[in-house]
């Protein structure tokens, strides 16, 4: 009797705190709703997927739409766009260089981690995507004419090498033109990594340098119910991009709130679901697994630094290359003669006599040709900067893009 007392007593309490964890479980999936600044776009999604469904056969273009996109038409050189600058940060990042660097440009800070923050994503998940697809859901309606999607940091690894690696530069050189002719272009131009081809999302064995590529393939279908999952994924890396309101509009609204949905939900970690995004930016706005352009052109057309062709460009990395051997070489050779000269000192002469002794002269001549090298580098540099004013020599690096001459008119010329 006390035994079975005891039993029904225990039952009781796994019934309760089952019922306080489902209740507890609820109220986590859905507080993020409650935050007032994304409702009204969620409602105007909610209303539009209703409005679509009494349509028969509407619903399946949700799913697998065709993109409504055309390539735009720049404005007279001169005309002054609307331009936003989104960037996702952490409450410990310096982000004072965007107020300071560019004040032309309206800056919209998302902070993470900060819920009492002005703008603040949904959740602190999933990098840089959740901010980006919280900017559009709720700027949708009223959008600027361009729209760059940075990180925090001012200078990067992966930001452009031609302009120092210097995100304030890349952002006030950006032509707004060819952003409206494209839609959609990729902040780096350079290929390396992510082009010509990156991610083999079917590929079944793992690749520790990619870790994200079976998660792509695995989450394929999730994202992307009806499309079939391509063989390949290719951009140049590091999800930072500009956007023109057409393209972002060519996009259905609900399907962000859908794309960031699953971003809440899923389970993946935020580095993997950061990860996925990372790679898919291009399939989600041109509807191509690969977009790798001409690096040229990019550079060209899309900061006004033209070295007149591809050879041309190549050439200045060539070059570069070659200056990082040479200063590695340097640095090599210095320390085979501190290491020759403590032994000497500590006595190790058999060990002394064993070591390599640099070359004799060898660090002069290598420091004359870093100079060189540093010098040549700087040279041409300037002049594609120059050449890169000029609309007529604009047109040697388009070529190669396949970029109808007529468009390169609406180049703007960049200070
Ligand atoms: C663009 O803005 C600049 C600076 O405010 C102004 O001088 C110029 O007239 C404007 N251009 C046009 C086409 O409105
Ligand atoms: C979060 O944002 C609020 C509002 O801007 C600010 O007062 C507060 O200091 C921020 N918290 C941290 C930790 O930065």
């Amino acid at each position: 009797m006390h035994q079975h007392h005891l039993r029904s007593v225990s039952l009781l309490s796994i019934m309760v705190a089952f019922v306080l964890l489902l209740v507890f479980y609820r109220a986590t999936q859905e507080a993020w709703r409650t935050i007032p600044q994304i409702t009204d776009m969620e409602k105007a999604a909610e209303a539009e997927l209703h409005h679509s469904n009494e349509r028969v056969g509407e619903d399946i273009k949700f799913y697998n739409p065709e993109s409504s996109f055309k390539p735009g038409t720049p404005e007279p050189p001169g005309y002054n766009y609307t331009r936003a600058l989104i960037v996702p940060c952490l409450v410990e990042d310096d982000i004072d260089w965007i107020d300071r660097e560019l004040p032309d440009i309206q800056a919209f800070i998302y902070v993470a981690d900060n819920a009492s923050a002005p703008l603040h994503p949904p959740k602190n998940k999933g990098h840089e995507g959740m901010t980006y697809l919280t900017y559009i859901i709720d700027h949708y309606n009223s959008l600027p004419d361009i729209n760059v999607f940075m990180h925090a940091h001012r200078w990067a690894w992966h930001n452009a090498d031609l302009l120092n690696n210097d995100a304030a530069q890349m952002v006030r050189r950006l032509s707004s033109a060819r952003v409206i002719r494209e839609g959609y272009m990729n902040m780096r131009c350079q290929w390396d990594p992510g082009c010509p081809d990156h991610i083999y999302p079917l590929q079944r064995t793992d690749d520790w340098t990619k870790k994200e590529q079976q998660e792509i393939g695995r989450r394929w279908a999730e994202l992307f119910p009806l499309d079939p999952i391509p063989a390949v994924l290719g951009a140049p890396c590091c999800a930072q991009f500009a956007l023109s309101r057409e393209r972002i509009r060519a996009v259905p609204l609900r399907r962000y709130v859908f794309y960031r949905d699953w971003l809440l939900r899923t389970p993946l970690t935020d580095y993997f679901s950061g990860r996925v995004f990372e790679y898919v930016w291009q399939y989600i706005f041109t509807g191509n697994a690969v977009a790798c352009p001409a690096q040229n052109a990019c550079y060209c057309d899309g900061f006004g630094v033209c070295f007149g062709g591809e050879a041309e460009y190549a050439t200045w990395f060539e070059l570069r290359n070659t200056l990082d051997t040479h200063q590695h070489a340097l640095r090599e050779w210095h320390r085979k003669e501190r290491d020759v000269e403590r032994a000497k000192q500590d006595g190790r002469l058999d060990e002394a006599a064993l070591l390599e002794i640099p070359e004799l002269g060898m660090d002069d001549w290598l420091l004359q040709q870093i100079e060189a090298l540093r010098r040549e580098l700087q040279t041409r540099k300037a002049a594609a900067i120059e050449r890169g004013k000029d609309p007529e020599a604009r047109k040697l690096d388009l070529g190669g893009e396949g970029v109808k001459m007529k468009d390169c008119g609406d180049c703007e010329t960049h200070d």
